[in-house]
């Protein structure tokens, strides 16, 4: 392996980087935030490649998923409370309706930097800057505002650490208990076409946390199912941040950045030869890497030399995104390369972003393409007798209408009622827990005709 350091990326060329006006202010804030606290500890990351490790080998399923861009402006703990309510509903759908053990991976507390499809945003005659995620610029549309902002990066660490000491509360205090799965309701959920189903899989669940109780297994005595284990993950984009979190761990003597448990390179910024892929290629964290129409099996072949030279598993997960109508055409030979080469991945499913189309002044996803580019995942899997491992979706727990259709029906004239984002449009809670529930089945007719398979081969 070429020597690496964490700021051996800087020697490569990169995309999506902000320019700073005063380079002075931003080495500036770079020295403060690398004397600060980790936001996570190297060993949670190590704990998350397990699991990881258990995904690729078919024993579990991730759920990735949270806002396409946290911002400053919507820090709040309802926000918080709502977005880890309803990716419990979702992980309890998956685990009790499958019987899977599910791996939660938050798109949260941390994930502030954005790539642009371009560098400038024209309004009128006016042209300025791209907005490109809160830890970078503004959203106003204004000279000053679109500035990238190095103090900026200070507000994003503390807003991350913020976020994730409540999580870290809801996980273990109490709030996570299995015993509350019925009052994750949200309330706008409960009227809901979805809730009906949703309660019917509660009830369940408590007739058997009673029977549990019954026989002598108390949740006093058993924390799985109190409490839960929750990670954390970004698109690491910005790397001088990311470079000031990179810590040696004192336990292994290894790098791990520490802003957050998994990191991913982004569809924009996975160059062979490029800044991102160097620097990632050191950490010793569980990467993503995110898949789009454009890589070949070859070019996929050679990130994953250059990423997973160990061929460790549950260090490298990789999120197919190529859309709804192509994806049928483009996964399979990856797939076949992949396992053909002997390399242990995860992978996940990131219906979003090849989905995006414009309907009345909106940037939306139709929720029946979202749900096409899902079932054509686990068919491409089931054809190849590879392994859908995962789901990887931009959702928030609140009633926003920003993804068209859904049980509920969103039609263009309803995107305006509550059009939220400050980037990508993502599937409301409802929207979030319909998907969960066309998972949980796919993945029980995966088990089913795997465990007809195993049948037969032992017959
Ligand atoms: C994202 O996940 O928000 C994103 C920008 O995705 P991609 O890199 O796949 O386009
Ligand atoms: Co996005």
């Amino acid at each position: 392996m070429e020597r690496w350091a964490p700021g051996s990326w800087r020697e490569f060329p990169i995309e999506q980087t902000p320019v700073y006006r005063d380079p002075a202010a931003l080495a500036e804030v770079e020295n403060q935030i690398a004397g600060f606290p980790p936001l996570v500890f190297a060993g949670e990351a190590r704990n998350l490649k397990r699991h990881l490790a258990d995904v690729a080998a078919g024993k579990a399923f991730l759920l990735q998923g949270g806002d396409c861009a946290e911002t400053f402006n919507e820090h709040s703990a309802d926000n918080i409370r709502d977005f880890f309510r309803v990716f419990l509903q979702m992980s309890v759908v998956m685990t009790f309706a499958a019987g899977s053990p599910v791996v939660k991976l938050g798109r949260i507390a941390g994930q502030f930097a954005k790539p642009r499809s371009s560098s400038i945003e024209k309004q009128g005659d006016v042209e300025l800057p791209s907005y490109r995620g809160d830890i970078i610029n503004d959203i106003d549309f204004t000279e000053t505002s679109r500035q990238p902002d190095p103090q900026r990066q200070l507000f994003a660490y503390r807003q991350s650490a913020a976020t994730l000491n409540l999580i870290r509360a809801f996980a273990a205090g109490g709030f996570a208990n299995l015993e509350n799965a019925h009052r994750w309701m949200l309330g706008f959920v409960k009227n809901s076409p979805q809730s009906e189903r949703y309660q019917k899989l509660a009830d369940q669940i408590t007739e058997t946390l009673g029977f549990m109780r019954a026989i002598g297994l108390d949740p006093e005595h058993h924390p799985e199912l109190r409490q839960t284990e929750f990670y954390t993950s970004h698109e690491a984009l910005l790397l001088s941040y990311e470079q000031a979190l990179t810590r040696i761990d004192s336990t292994s003597g290894d790098y791990y950045a520490t802003s957050g448990h998994m990191l991913w390179i982004g569809d924009r910024t996975r160059q062979e030869n490029g800044a991102h892929v160097e620097f990632m290629r050191g950490i010793r964290n569980p990467i993503g890497l995110k898949c789009g129409p454009s890589l070949t099996p070859d070019g996929l072949m050679r990130l994953i030399d250059a990423l997973s030279p160990e061929n460790e598993p549950g260090r490298l997960t990789l999120i197919c995104r190529f859309g709804a109508d192509k994806i049928s055409d483009a996964l399979p030979a990856l797939l076949r390369t992949v396992s053909r080469e002997g390399r242990s991945v995860v992978w996940s499913c990131d219906p979003m972003h090849g989905n995006t189309v414009s309907a009345g002044g909106y940037k939306t996803r139709p929720f029946d393409r979202i749900m096409s580019e899902i079932r054509n995942f686990f068919d491409a899997h089931q054809a190849e007798g590879t392994y859908a491992g995962g789901i990887h979706l931009e959702m928030t727990g609140k009633d926003v209408t920003e993804c068209m259709g859904g049980a509920r029906a969103i039609s263009e004239e309803d995107l305006r009622a509550r059009y939220d984002t400050y980037c990508d449009p993502r599937l409301n809670a409802e929207q979030s827990i319909e998907v969960a529930f066309l998972v949980a089945e796919l993945l029980k007719a995966e088990r089913l005709a795997r465990g007809v398979a195993e049948q037969q081969a032992a017959e």
